[in-house]
């Protein structure tokens, strides 16, 4: 009996964590865009569709099924159709409940869909994700699937004269640019939140965005992870200075000084607690992420600067294994798992980069994570064939297939908030009269996505209601 109640503590305790969905990431770890729970007792079931495995070859005729929801509660027949796009994450149907997305539709009687991303979630092209098996994982497949996809839901529902609005978020958001740019007989408009549409190897603007919104808020403070970074990398390098290393941050081995890759892995774990602080940064109770980030990293009564950044590592749990053959190990397993890492660094490998460098002076979290150091986690996971120079060709490959920062484009419309560092790499100036370019100030990672909320900034709620303009006037 003790035993059961224990269980439905611990099933509550899970169901209250699983009630904000993350996707996206940062650096080598996994967190996002927040996805608004679905409340309520209104069941919306999971729907498939049979896809080509391959869109591009004729030759191959293989299948397998595209996960999605939809919900046309709103929808008498003649609205339009609204696509929430997934990317790399596994889709839930919050944002066919709540959102800017969800307000649209109301407004306007659309019919709503999610479309899952090949490779993430519940849709599984393959077997297993071997580099092999995953040679069917790219946006351009990916892109074709939702482009069958309308095609076949207008004909199966038909609606064929209904109009199509895309919505994405992050690496989505460049997914809505890239789906209207491409098919615009399909889709008649998109919305790109947070989209870093200029695919880079060495994306070092990511920390110095991430050191200028630290600076914002206080000088002080970059100043002194600035000092807590240099303070780790003295100590790295001196006598005795690995085992107090290990024991500041509760690391489960001393670090391997001779590694330069066990090294990198360690300082970009460490300066990924900033990043993900600041690319998500939450308002609660009226105190930013930042803000909390901050008070413990000029607090003098923790200790030194690199004490005070020993505060920030999580030390509750088990000791952090910092090891880069470990990491290396793990994600060179080819079974489906939960977390989509696998997947979505292989796509960084042949078409996006994105990595966050510490190639900067104008960021402060020390010098020890080179381009090298990411592009050895494509060779030794996916194979020797994910190197420097396949990384080279396919970025090349998709700023010529997409547009890169100068697409030539009508309908989108791109948002970004200004302490998101993926801003960096998005579009930030208005394209031309029909598709403009909203940089929020003061706002985060695709917090324009979500439902108003008391604590937004005021042109937050103010970009939210130009794009529902924007859309209202597509749809006339
Ligand atoms: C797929 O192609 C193979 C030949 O490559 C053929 O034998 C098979 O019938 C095809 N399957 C379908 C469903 O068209
Ligand atoms: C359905 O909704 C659309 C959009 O709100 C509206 O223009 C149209 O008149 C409605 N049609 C019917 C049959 O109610
Ligand atoms: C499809 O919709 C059109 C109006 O948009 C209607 O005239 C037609 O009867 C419908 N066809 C079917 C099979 O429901
Ligand atoms: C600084 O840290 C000390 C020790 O952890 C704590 O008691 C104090 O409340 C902190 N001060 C501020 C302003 O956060
Ligand atoms: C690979 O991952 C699967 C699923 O997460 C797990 O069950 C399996 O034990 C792993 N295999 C190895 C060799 O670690
Ligand atoms: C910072 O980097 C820039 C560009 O590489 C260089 O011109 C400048 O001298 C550097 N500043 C310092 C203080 O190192």
């Amino acid at each position: 009996m003790k035993m059961k109640t224990n269980w439905l503590c611990i099933h509550i305790v899970l169901m209250l964590f699983a009630s904000v969905y993350a996707v996206g990431f940062y650096g080598l770890h996994f967190k996002g865009l927040e996805e608004p729970a679905w409340i309520g007792t209104r069941i919306l079931d999971q729907k498939w569709m049979q896809q080509p495995i391959d869109h591009f070859n004729h030759r191959d005729n293989r299948t397998w099924l595209m996960r999605y929801y939809e919900e046309d509660k709103y929808f008498n027949g003649s609205g339009p159709i609204f696509i929430m796009l997934g990317g790399e994450w596994t889709i839930n149907p919050g944002f066919l409940q709540s959102g800017l997305m969800h307000s649209l539709a109301k407004q306007h009687g659309a019919l709503m869909f999610y479309t899952e991303h090949r490779y993430y979630g519940n849709s599984k092209p393959t077997q297993d994700i071997s580099s092999d098996n995953m040679q069917y994982l790219n946006v351009d497949q990916a892109l074709a699937d939702v482009a069958y996809f309308i095609d076949n839901r207008k004909i199966q529902m038909n609606i064929s004269n209904s109009k199509v609005i895309v919505f994405g978020g992050s690496y989505a958001g460049n997914m809505a640019a890239w789906i209207r740019t491409k098919y615009p007989h399909l889709i008649q408009g998109a919305v790109a939140s947070s989209a870093p549409v200029y695919a880079k190897a060495d994306f070092y603007a990511y920390y110095e965005v991430v050191t200028a919104s630290l600076k914002r808020h206080d000088a002080q403070c970059a100043t002194d992870v600035q000092t807590a970074f240099d303070q780790t990398e003295k100590l790295l390098a001196s006598k005795g200075g690995p085992k107090k290393i290990r024991e500041l941050f509760n690391l489960c081995e001393n670090p391997n000084v001779k590694s330069t890759n066990d090294i990198s892995y360690l300082m970009n774990f460490l300066s990924e607690i900033f990043a993900s602080n600041v690319q998500y940064n939450k308002i609660v109770n009226g105190k930013s992420k930042i803000s909390i980030l901050c008070d413990t990293m000029t607090n003098a009564s923790i200790g030194k600067p690199i004490e005070r950044l020993a505060h920030l590592v999580n030390k509750e749990g088990d000791c952090i294994d910092v090891s880069y053959l470990e990491f290396v190990k793990k994600m060179r397993n080819d079974s489906w798992s939960s977390n989509p890492m696998k997947q979505w660094y292989f796509q960084t490998c042949h078409e996006f980069g994105y990595y966050q460098t510490s190639n900067s002076n104008q960021s402060v979290f020390g010098t020890l994570f080179h381009l090298d150091f990411f592009v050895n986690i494509c060779t030794d996971v996916y194979g020797d064939y994910y190197e420097n120079h396949l990384l080279e060709n396919g970025i090349r490959r998709t700023n010529i297939m997409y547009g890169g920062i100068i697409p030539d484009v009508r309908n989108i419309i791109f948002v970004n908030g200004d302490v998101d560092p993926w801003h960096a790499l998005s579009i930030l100036h208005d394209i031309n009269e029909f598709s403009p370019a909203i940089l929020i100030h003061g706002s985060s990672h695709c917090q324009d996505l979500q439902s108003d909320d008391n604590e937004d900034v005021p042109e937050l709620r103010a970009a939210r209601e130009r794009i529902k303009n924007i859309v209202s006037i597509w749809l006339q």
